[in-house]
């Protein structure tokens, strides 16, 4: 599909469904979903064969029907009913404005959001992200798949600051932090103090303690709120960036 042209009016119809994003997500309580929806859409690209990443292709049955995608129906859902008042809008650049909407409202940091996403109706196969039950070396086998670091990886597991993990989901249960609609850095404090009741800790969670060059920015993004919201917000764009270059 073509490339949205990016205008006057386009730029008017983002500004108005971000505001549109902004009444959902607090009317619905549903930042965790909607973040976790961007990223799903986006977390698929690979850098060298330029395939996958944020073009709204989570929409595709075919691609939301991946396990590791279940409950995420909801999100496309909810993201259909600002699409139906803003057509022009690509669902590639509307799930990404969901994500960074999601961490703003939350208390997170501000993502600088560039439009111009083109849809695609082509879905990955599966097994393009990340398995929560595996450590280190798979995560870098992901997200170098996608071009990304190690500072990107320990900042982009802070999103689970937000929500929660589902049994019938994941098989995972329960939130991360105390505070699941607070976008903070509590995430990495938590993780640095361990086990603590009712906290959930995946085995990618904790596989970000146990690696050197991971910890480091664990250790740093718990005792440096601001650190963590800068690296947050760069690495968040590069995420909803993939594969991507604005005109
Ligand atoms: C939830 C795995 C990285 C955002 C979850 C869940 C799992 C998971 C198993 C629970 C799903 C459920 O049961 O509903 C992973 C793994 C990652 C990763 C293995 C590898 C590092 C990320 C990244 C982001 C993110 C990079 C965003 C930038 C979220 C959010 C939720 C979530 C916001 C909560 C969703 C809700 O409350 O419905 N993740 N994740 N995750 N993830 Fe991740």
């Amino acid at each position: 599909m073509a490339s949205p042209v990016v205008d006057k009016a386009y730029l008017k119809e983002i500004d108005k469904a971000r505001r549109d994003l902004r009444a959902l997500i607090s009317s619905r309580n549903c930042a965790p979903i909607m973040l976790r929806l961007a990223w799903h859409d986006a977390g698929t690209y690979d850098v060298k064969t330029k395939t996958g990443g944020p073009n709204g292709s989570i929409r595709n049955e075919e691609e939301y029907a991946h396990g590791s995608n279940n409950g995420l129906k909801k999100a496309v859902d909810f993201c259909e009913e600002v699409k139906s008042r803003h057509p022009k809008i690509t669902y590639a650049d509307l799930y990404q404005l969901a994500g960074v909407v999601a961490v703003e409202v939350t208390g997170g940091p501000t993502i600088d959001f560039s439009p111009g996403r083109k849809d695609s109706k082509i879905s990955p196969k599966e097994g393009r992200l990340p398995d929560a039950k595996r450590g280190a070396p798979h995560l870098r086998d992901i997200f170098y798949r996608m071009g990304l670091s190690d500072k990107d990886i320990v900042a982009l597991s802070g999103a689970h600051t937000l929500g929660r993990a589902h049994p019938e989901r994941s098989g995972f249960d329960g939130p991360w932090t105390q505070e699941p609609l607070k976008f903070d850095n509590s995430y990495f404090v938590e993780l640095l103090k361990g086990e603590s009741e009712g906290l959930l800790k995946l085995p990618s969670d904790t596989a970000l303690l146990d690696d050197p060059e991971f910890r480091n920015f664990v250790e740093l993004y718990a005792k440096d709120e601001e650190e963590f919201f800068k690296d947050f917000a760069g690495s968040h764009k590069k995420l909803s960036e993939l594969g991507f270059t604005s005109s």
